[in-house]
């Protein structure tokens, strides 16, 4: 009988991928994708083979099927959405932890993997300045950061009413009062009904034009209930790049024994940055904090960073023992102590990969960069006739809109067309605030200055084109 394919080790696809990765990332490719939905379906919904195929058959096959398909996220000239470009350190440091194929839940499962979180924990810290006793868990993302942060939230506050959560769940709980923006990011709202809260339990307080609470709004509104509460404020609004007034929240929030959670998923990296780090004054005075690394620290996905202060607070909210589970005396840290997954892939190496490459400066002139980026290609915009920035740009969020507003959405809608058909860049727009936008996002690893320069040049070439269109 014929061997199968997956009889036979194959450790020659691993070479074909990293040549195969060199030339993806050298070379300039669309940065749109070029396929239809359709065209993917035909090359990747193919019915079960039974025999099998040789794996560099199928990593070809994954190549042509998937290529086309595929958003430029790593091209310097992206800004649709606030997202990394995977850093090639990170990226070798992922195939390792792939080779490696080692199971990060506890620390007799890889050594290695749980002492590699816990230097990263202590480099957190350090390049954030955040209480040097907080833990810190490797998920992966913000959303699971979120999650994470405000599950300890939960079982903390209500202890502090007298409920043992542990014991009944919110069964017979006191209401918990969770206070955010109604502008907050769609993650924790998401992160909060998946741990068993709703509606009744959201004090939503309106917005600013940036999207932001006002601290009064909140001390009018925290001074009026009682029972266990919860404060998430924004570090880096998803849009305007906004902060909250994070000590004034702090001070107002401590004084009514809340919780603080920061959702910081990219701007409390502001705080590496000597020049941007006041945006971020009193995150410090939070309880937990939510932060990526595959956004600004470029690290590849999937990778964010479930920070709390109370360490223990944090171990209760993701318990998992098992006998089988068991750690001897002078075990280190076990990693899916501090996540909600047992299984899981070695994050703690890409992580500290990325953060050695880099160093403090490396992250400091990352971020630097890109927040004079923004502030330059925000200048450029405003000067374009018909075009307006509606927020305050100190970090790496621009919005801009269009001043003709009956015809917003179909101009705004044709700049993104005529930006990504033809100038090599891709951007998009967004509803926000009844407006429609464009909203641009400086945060891809190699953007810098010429890339800006081009995007403006761009920008006001089609924007003419665009008008005179109009006036036709
Ligand atoms: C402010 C903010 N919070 C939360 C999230 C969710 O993060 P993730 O997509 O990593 O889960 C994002 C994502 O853009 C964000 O910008």
């Amino acid at each position: 009988m014929d061997q199968t394919p997956l009889s036979r080790p194959n450790v020659d696809v691993l070479a074909q991928s990293a040549s195969y990765a060199q030339h993806y990332r050298a070379g300039r490719r669309p940065i749109a994708a070029k396929a239809s939905a359709q065209m993917l379906r035909n090359r990747f919904c193919l019915p079960m083979n039974d025999m099998g195929l040789p794996g560099a058959v199928v990593i070809d096959e994954l190549i042509a099927a998937a290529e086309p398909g595929l958003i430029g996220n790593t091209d310097p000239n992206f800004y649709a959405w606030v997202m990394g470009a995977s850093n090639p350190v990170g990226v070798a440091a992922d195939w390792l932890t792939s080779a490696w194929g080692q199971n990060a839940a506890i620390y007799q499962s890889s050594p290695a993997a749980a002492v590699a979180e816990e230097a990263v924990e202590a480099w957190l810290l350090d390049l954030l300045d955040l209480p040097k006793e907080s833990s810190v868990g490797f998920v992966s993302g913000a959303t699971m950061a979120t999650f994470v942060g405000l599950a300890a939230a939960r079982g903390e506050v209500l202890s502090r009413f007298g409920h043992d959560y542990d014991a009944v769940g919110l069964q017979g709980a006191p209401l918990v009062r969770i206070y955010l923006s109604d502008d907050a990011h769609v993650a924790n709202y998401a992160a909060l009904r998946q741990l068993g809260f709703g509606d009744l339990n959201f004090h939503v307080l309106p917005s600013d034009s940036a999207g932001l609470m006002r601290p009064r709004d909140l001390a009018d509104a925290i001074g009026r209930e009682d029972g266990p509460k919860i404060v998430i404020a924004q570090a880096g609004h998803i849009n305007s790049g906004g902060f909250e007034p994070l000590a004034e929240i702090a001070e107002i929030a401590r004084t009514h024994s809340a919780w603080i959670h920061v959702d910081g998923a990219f701007g409390l990296w502001a705080r590496v940055s000597p020049s941007r780090k006041y945006l971020t004054e009193g995150a410090e005075l939070a309880d937990s904090w939510s932060v990526d690394g595959h956004k600004w620290l470029q690290i590849p996905y999937a990778c964010g960073f479930a920070i709390v202060r109370d360490r223990n607070a944090h171990r209760r909210a993701m318990q998992m023992t098992a006998g089988y589970l068991n750690a001897a005396e002078d075990d280190g840290r076990n990693p899916s102590g501090y996540v909600p997954e047992l299984s899981r892939r070695a994050q703690g190496f890409v992580a500290w990969a990325v953060l050695r490459h880099l160093g403090r400066r490396g992250i400091t002139e990352l971020v630097h960069r890109h927040c004079a980026a923004a502030s330059r290609l925000a200048e450029r915009i405003s000067q374009i006739d018909g075009l307006s920035v509606l927020n305050h740009v100190e970090l790496n969020q621009i919005v801009v809109a269009c001043d003709d507003r009956e015809n917003e959405a179909w101009k705004i809608r044709n700049l993104v067309g005529l930006l990504n058909g033809s100038q090599g860049v891709f951007v998009h727009s967004a509803r926000w605030k009844s407006r429609t936008i464009l909203r641009l996002s400086v945060i891809s690893m190699d953007t810098g200055r010429p890339q800006i320069d081009a995007l403006a040049a761009a920008i006001s070439s089609s924007w003419r084109a665009i008008d005179a269109d109009s006036r036709n």
